[in-house]
């Protein structure tokens, strides 16, 4: 595939902004389509993204770019499995942790595999959650803390804390941070008599993972428990059993997944046991439907009516024809406050690139800042700037029917949020100019009946294949994250 910035729709959409007007106009100096023009469902989302400063010969212009970067061909390939991560030698098969029927890939069926780890899995966390696995006392597991970072955290946290109405089963926390009063926090609430650590780490090699892992090794040490037995309270999720087993993880308390599987998409592998062992199997069940629906979505709409297509697409309008550096993500819900941050990793250490799939750097602008908060918070925090600062700053509210019934408040709130960033207003208290704002901040509402798994699952794997759909754009590999292991290596060579 060429470079982005020779195919025609780039060049045309260049001029094109010109009609629209690029950086941060009011409202008043742009024409949307009709109101209501854009309206997509996808799965259980419906999405409207009417309030987007784009005009529909700027959208067509747009599908044709995705038709001429090749987005479908490349979806094909990394769907059947191809080596789509060039620079590391590997497939990203993520989608078929979550796919129905046969896969061939390299003359094998890697449906069966995934198979066998779906019920090894299972089997765990029944196992687990019954009471069937005893802990070194002769204990049930009354507490599970999830240790693992990046990957290996924020798809658990973010999951266990959004459906936690769902939560029947052990408590479960997760722990990330190097800084050994996070791990001393949780552990503050738990029992060591009756806790299972699981180290989560697709590496197994993660300094911050390991080191609480000793960690935690070492409080059940301290607690008396006996030597020989300790071991009962770790089970390892993992693409490197070896490492595991040579930490102390036994073979058989070791779930494993592919290297295919990129971290920031390891929520879709055994990474999830520590939410099957909170929620149950079908908590899992519905998280894997959502995304399957969206996956199917993405592969057959048309580009008109493909809510990621689109997503990616505006992305790339706002980031390379209209000076946008940010993306806001506010989701109207409390549950939903670690979505933010889950996306960051997804987005920009799969974005942020600066050399293309051929070796060469880019002159194009490529991935940008994620940044975001539960929208009542964001509101009394950053909102602010959004409203009256300079910046072109394009962001998805994301709301649900049903907390309506609860706090008619808090939709009203996501509403009125997008239609002030769109259309502007005035505040009559303030003196003059000072209570002007003037719109023209691009929203799309994100909107589902409510917040369960499957709603989660959509939600998330839209938001994969919008990075997806700029990557192609972008003419980079969203696979790999190079750019996280110097800091890595000065850090060692500091300790020393
Ligand atoms: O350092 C970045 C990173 O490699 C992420 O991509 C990954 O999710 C995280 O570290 C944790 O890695 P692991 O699961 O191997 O411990």
């Amino acid at each position: 595939m060429p470079r982005p910035d020779t195919l025609p729709a780039w060049q045309q959409l260049m001029a094109h902004r010109e009609v629209v007007g690029a950086g941060r106009v009011p409202s008043s100096h742009w024409t949307p389509g009709e109101p209501g023009w854009l309206q997509v469902a996808a799965g259980p989302l419906h999405a409207d993204l009417s309030r987007h400063r784009i005009d529909p010969r700027g959208l067509e212009l747009l599908v044709e770019l995705a038709e001429q970067a090749g987005v479908r061909t490349r979806l094909a390939r990394m769907l059947r499995g191809d080596i789509v991560n060039p620079t590391e030698g590997r497939a990203a098969l993520h989608t078929a942790l979550r796919g129905e029927g046969p896969l061939q890939v390299d003359g094998g069926d890697l449906r069966a595999g995934i198979d066998t780890g779906i019920a090894a899995q299972a089997r765990m966390a029944e196992a687990i959650r019954s009471g069937e696995w005893r802990l070194a006392s002769g204990e049930a597991v009354r507490h599970v803390v999830n240790l693992g970072i990046g990957g290996s955290d924020l798809g658990p946290a973010l999951a266990l804390e959004a459906l936690a109405a769902q939560a029947d089963g052990p408590a479960c926390h997760c722990v990330a941070d190097l800084d050994a009063r996070a791990l001393h926090a949780v552990l503050a609430a738990c029992d060591p008599a009756a806790t299972l650590f699981v180290v989560c780490s697709k590496t197994f090699g993660t300094l911050e993972t390991l080191a609480n892992a000793g960690r935690a090794r070492a409080w059940l040490r301290v607690a008396g428990l006996p030597e020989a037995q300790l071991h009962r309270h770790f089970a390892g999720v993992t693409a490197a059993p070896d490492r595991a087993a040579q930490w102390g993880v036994p073979a058989a308390q070791c779930l494993h997944f592919g290297e295919w599987v990129g971290g920031r998409y390891s929520l879709w592998s055994a990474v999830s046991l520590v939410l099957q062992v909170a929620c149950g199997p079908q908590v899992l069940q519905g998280l894997h439907a959502g995304a399957r629906a969206i996956d199917t979505h993405f592969a057959e709409a048309p580009a008109h009516a493909n809510l990621p297509l689109l997503m990616g697409l505006l992305g790339v309008w706002y980031r390379n024809f209209m000076g946008a550096q940010t993306h806001a993500v506010l989701p109207y819900a409390a549950p939903l406050r670690q979505l933010p941050a889950y996306l960051q990793q997804l987005e920009m250490e799969s974005l942020g690139k600066s050399v293309d799939l051929d070796g060469n750097a880019v002159d194009w602008d490529t991935g940008g800042v994620i940044f975001g908060a539960a929208g009542s918070h964001a509101q009394h925090a950053f909102m602010q700037l959004l409203h009256q600062g300079t910046l072109l700053l394009p962001s998805d509210i994301i709301l649900f029917d049903d907390t309506t019934a609860d706090e008619p408040a808090l939709n009203a709130n996501a509403l009125a949020q997008a239609q002030v960033l769109a259309e502007g207003g005035r505040v009559a208290a303030a003196p003059g100019e000072h209570g002007v704002l003037p719109g023209g901040q691009p929203v799309s509402l994100i909107q589902a009946a409510t917040l369960d798994a499957e709603t989660l699952g959509a939600l998330l794997a839209c938001y994969e294949h919008k990075v997806f759909t700029q990557a192609c754009v972008w003419h980079i590999n969203p696979f790999d994250q190079w750019g996280v292991e110097l800091g890595k290596q000065v850090a060692r060579e500091l300790q020393r």
